[in-house]
């Protein structure tokens, strides 16, 4: 056994470090650059001539630089950038116009200033189904998929990027289904058991081995005979616990399918892993240029390579798949709305800073946090300059950048977005700025209204306009707003979430 281990490691040992080695038949190819995210950090501000940064807010009130949460300075750049003006002073009065001329600017201003562009020429993707069962969530049958997206490398075959989606729809289901696809780790719901018959062979087999291998456990074997080392995990069918179902039933008791799309397949979570990942594998593993993808746009380019698949997936209607994430995934789901039409609506959980929050606030988290080495990955490298105190250029704050978060979410008009919040009393920190999302989810709504759809509905002007109470949903437009009343999770407002959802695909 143990033996069987260590060869299966050596050989992948050895093919690995074959592939990497400059010498031989590879020898064409550039090394991977492996820099730390510090170095990597560095690197980008050298290119931007940047020579300092401004320090992000602490959010530790104790700190000597602690964030602001006094919402009489939370605005000092009231003004935001236009929505409905073109750069050359025209005013934006049709549909047509936002379509053909004022929504390009603004996704332009967002590729090369602050998610960064996906490069031309991305390499295919061909997904491979792993596994494919039918299993049991709660009560409810399902067809469970785990898949594999595997990125062609061949042009730089150092690196590998293989995306990891599970899809799970209701087995019984008359048609296709809508489909929640969310960032998360993909997990199997219920992975099927073997039968307990087999499990006992099972068992005999594996205890025979590892006597084998340690003669002495064949004494413990018999001092505990009914002692098997694989157990069962069948679950046991107990009470239901108190509170909402987990969400994954929810969906899949509402006739939804879901899939987790697992965001550390496609790019890792840090400055270093930019010369990896899919960044890395189209860079031949060089660091990236100012205007390259950072991570939230990598990410959302992975989700939009998993709609590619349930395009193909007869089970799914690809009509209506939505895209959802909490927190730093919260962000990535709004910059995939934006960013690919195709998906249909969007669950975005406290995004925060570089998500739904207005950059120009001084509130909580800010512009100069998202500059730091620590999280700098997730933007373009371009995003850098916003927080320069000494450049070459001089200096740049929040107030620089040619957009904000009401035009991300302005993007994504007219289709169904819903921005969620948790408590701060619950762990939804102020950090995130909720009434800073709330203000631009407010002065998204006029690209709303002129594309025909409903916004939050309210009269107020952004700059005025208060959050509603807690657990007081805004769910009359296609643009809906609900802060719920538990902490930094969208968990609770999954209840509300489907059946607004459903509205408008039951109303097409
Ligand atoms: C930090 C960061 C947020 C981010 C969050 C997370 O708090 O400042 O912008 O959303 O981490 O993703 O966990």
């Amino acid at each position: 056994m143990k033996k069987a281990i260590y060869l299966f490691f050596a050989l992948v040992a050895s093919t690995a470090s074959a592939q990497q080695s400059s010498g031989g038949a590879n020898v064409k190819y550039q090394p991977v650059i492996n820099f730390s995210a510090q170095e990597d950090h560095q690197h980008m501000l050298k290119q931007l001539g940047i020579k300092a940064l401004r320090p992000g807010p602490s959010g530790d009130e104790k700190a000597p630089n602690p964030a602001n949460y006094n919402e009489a300075l939370a605005n000092p750049y009231p003004e935001l950038p236009e929505l409905l003006t073109l750069k050359n002073g025209k005013k934006v009065t049709t549909a047509e116009q936002w379509w053909n001329k004022r929504r390009p600017e603004i996704a332009e201003d967002f590729e090369r200033e602050v998610y960064g562009r996906i490069p031309k020429e991305v390499p295919k993707v061909s997904w491979e189904t792993l596994i494919s069962e039918k299993e049991w969530v709660g009560w409810i049958p399902v067809n469970a998929k785990k898949l594999v997206g595997r990125v062609d490398n061949s042009q730089y075959p150092l690196l590998e990027v293989n995306i990891a989606m599970t899809v799970v729809t209701p087995a019984n289901a008359k048609g296709p289904v809508p489909l929640l696809m969310m960032f998360g780790p993909s997990e199997l719901p219920a992975p099927a058991q073997p039968p307990k018959e087999s499990l006992e062979k099972i068992n005999a087999a594996f205890k025979a081995l590892l006597i084998e291998q340690d003669p002495s456990l064949k004494e413990v074997f018999e001092q505990y005979p009914a002692y098997n080392p694989i157990a069962s995990q069948v679950p046991a069918f107990g009470p239901r616990p108190a509170g909402d179902p987990p969400t994954t039933h929810q969906l899949l008791a509402a006739g939804w399918g879901y899939a987790l799309i697992e965001p550390g397949s496609i790019q890792a979570d840090n400055g270093a892993g930019l010369t990896k990942g899919i960044i890395g594998l189209v860079n031949k593993g060089q660091p990236r240029k100012p205007d390259d993808w950072g991570a939230l746009r990598a990410w959302a380019w992975g989700a939009s390579r998993g709609l590619d698949y349930l395009e193909t997936d007869p089970a799914v209607d690809a009509k209506w798949v939505g895209i959802e994430g909490v927190s730093r995934f919260g962000k990535a789901a709004l910059v995939t709305m934006a960013f690919d039409q195709r998906f249909a609506m969007a669950l975005v959980g406290s995004s925060g800073q570089g998500g739904a929050k207005l950059h120009r606030r001084n509130f909580g988290e800010a512009v100069e946090n998202l500059t730091s080495s620590y999280e700098y990955h997730w933007m373009a490298g371009n995003y850098l300059k916003y927080g320069a105190s000494e450049a070459t250029f001089g200096s740049k704050n929040a107030n620089d950048l040619p957009v904000d978060a009401h035009q991300l979410i302005a993007l994504c008009a007219p289709r169904p977005v819903f921005i969620s919040y948790g408590i701060p009393e619950q762990g939804d920190a102020r950090w995130v700025d909720q009434q800073g999302s709330y203000m631009a989810t407010v002065a998204a709504g006029p690209v709303y209204q002129l594309l025909g759809a409903r916004d939050l509905g309210i009269t107020e002007d952004y700059k005025t306009a208060k959050m509603p109470a807690v657990n007081t949903g805004l769910l009359e437009g296609e643009l809906a707003w609900r802060q719920h009343d538990g902490g930094h999770t969208d968990a609770p407002n999954f209840k509300y979430f489907i059946p607004w959802a459903n509205k408008f695909i039951q109303g097409k």
